[in-house]
Order: C-alpha cells, then structure tokens, then sequence
C-alpha cells in the first residue's frame, strides 16, 4: 500500500507559513499585492480565480480583481497590464488562461514584467531556469517538488520519467527534477513504447492530459507516482490522468486526485507573490 501525499495539507502548511510571513511584513509597513486578470467567463477558469483570491485573502495579500468581457481586444489588454507593470502597489500580475481566440497568448505572456510574473511564464523566467539563475518557476511543477521535498522523498540519483511537455507543466517539471540532480526522461504522444519507459521510473510524473490512462502496468513496483491530471470522469467525480485504486497497491507513494497536486499550484502562486515583494519591492 502507497503513503498517500497529502497536497491539501502541505499546501496547509505553506499558506500558513506565507501567512506568518506577510504578517510581519505588514508590521513593518510592507504589503503585498496580486492583481489577477480574466478576460471572459469559462467557468472553469472562473473557479480558480476564485480560488486563487481566496488564498491571497487567506494569506492577507490584497489582490484585484479585473474581470474583462470577451471582447475585450488584445491592444486593452496589453495596455491594462503595461499599466499594472508601472504600479509600485502591485507586485504580481496573473492573467487566467486560456485567453479568447482573438488575442495571442505569447504576447500576453510576454508583456508581463519578469519583476511580477508570479506564474512563471515569461520566456525570461523560463531561461532562467533552464540555465539555472535565479526566477520565478511555472507553479505546479515547484509545488510539485515541494510535495516530494516535504514528504521526504529522495530525488537526487533517481530516474524519474515525466510524461508531457507542455510550457506551463512538462518542461519546466523536467528541469526543475534535472535540477535537483535526477536523471530525467520527457515522454510525450510520440514516445515509442511508453509503457516500457515507465516502468524504469522510480519517479512517475504523468501530465498526460488523458483521464485515468495510466494503469498498473505502466508502473515499477515501489514507485512514487504523481498525478498532475483533474478530469471529470463518467460519473461526474473528480479523477485524475492516473487509475489511483489499481496504481496505489504497487506505488510507495501516490497522489491522489483531488487534494494531491492541485492544491499546490495556488500555495506555490502565493509563494511568487510573496518573493516578488520581497526581490523586487
Ligand atoms: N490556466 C490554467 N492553469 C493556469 C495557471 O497556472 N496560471 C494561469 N495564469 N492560467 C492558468
């Protein structure tokens, strides 16, 4: 049976820190500021803004809020976010996506300050993380080495296989476990015998984006498995990329979906917001 990671209460602990934090900070006349942005109203979207101003209020960040209507053009955009960029008040700048078809992600991306972009994004961050200078790290995947790190979880050494290469998950993971000294194999849609791959993970990182795809039959005897996967499944439960009751008699530790990684992106976006003041304010 797999120690279950317990994301929902290390993110606890994190948030609880972070709140310790920006207390004493507010004793010394130092307040820290998130301003998250939506363009349109994709519910699911909606749900973790909400979720996210909730964690800020939590912690005592003040965040505001622009909720913008769909047709809001790139060039409003754009020009809101320059504004937010010169505003000493604000220390992190978030804009939800997907963003509508009609305005193009990268640039958005892009015009963030590397000085606010607490989601890790800007492709200034990103390489500086590839070469290993200081930046803020895309969420999941810092939450993610968070969970292995405060779950005593030894990386260093071990093969570990993240399967997906997406900007925001896949890639930054694989560096961040490269950085920590793991031998690290990216799987994605044109691996040949994935399965085989798999099982040489000692660490298993599946952002493959499929629901329940990822059977026992993928995973070594022992493994730590982790979920990065949140789908619906046929019965409307929450559920994740991997089949958590038939992987969990083989791995030794496992996440589980929800309250295993999700949990983690929001205490980690908390984390930037709160360094963000501290480097740059
Ligand atoms: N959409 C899904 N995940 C994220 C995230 O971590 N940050 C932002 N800005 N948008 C997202």
């Amino acid at each position: 049976m797999a120690n279950l990671i317990d994301g929902k209460k290390i993110s606890k602990e994190i948030k609880d820190e972070l709140k310790a934090k920006v207390e004493q900070y507010k004793k010394e006349g130092k307040e820290c500021s998130l301003a998250v942005i939506q363009v349109g109203n994709d519910p699911a979207s909606s749900v973790y803004v909400g979720n996210k101003k909730k964690a800020c209020e939590y912690i005592g960040i003040g965040s505001v809020s622009y909720e913008l209507p769909e047709e809001t053009t790139e060039q409003e955009l754009l020009d809101l976010i320059a504004k937010l960029n010169n505003d000493k008040k604000i220390n992190g700048i978030l804009c939800q996506l997907p963003l509508p078809k009609h305005i193009d992600e990268d640039k958005v991306i892009n015009s963030i300050s590397p000085e606010k972009d607490v989601d890790g994004f800007h492709p200034q961050s990103v390489g500086s993380l590839v070469i290993g200078q200081p930046g803020f790290v895309s969420c999941t995947p810092a939450g993610i080495i968070e969970l292995l790190k405060r779950s005593g979880i030894e990386i260093a050494g071990k093969n570990c296989v993240v399967i997906g290469r997406s900007n925001i998950v896949g890639k930054p993971m694989s560096l961040l476990m490269l950085r920590e000294n793991a031998t690290v194999t990216i799987c994605h849609s044109k691996t040949k015998d994935l399965q085989a791959v798999c099982k040489q993970a000692d660490i298993l990182i599946v952002a493959i984006g499929k629901p329940q795809y990822i059977g026992a039959e993928y995973v070594k005897d022992g493994a730590v498995v982790i979920d990065v996967g949140i789908h619906r499944d046929e019965n409307n439960k929450l559920c994740g990329d991997v089949k958590f009751d038939e992987v969990e008699p083989v791995a030794s530790y496992i996440t589980p979906v929800p309250g295993g990684v999700g949990p983690m992106t929001i205490a980690m976006l908390m984390n930037n917001c709160v360094s963000a003041m501290e480097l740059f304010s």
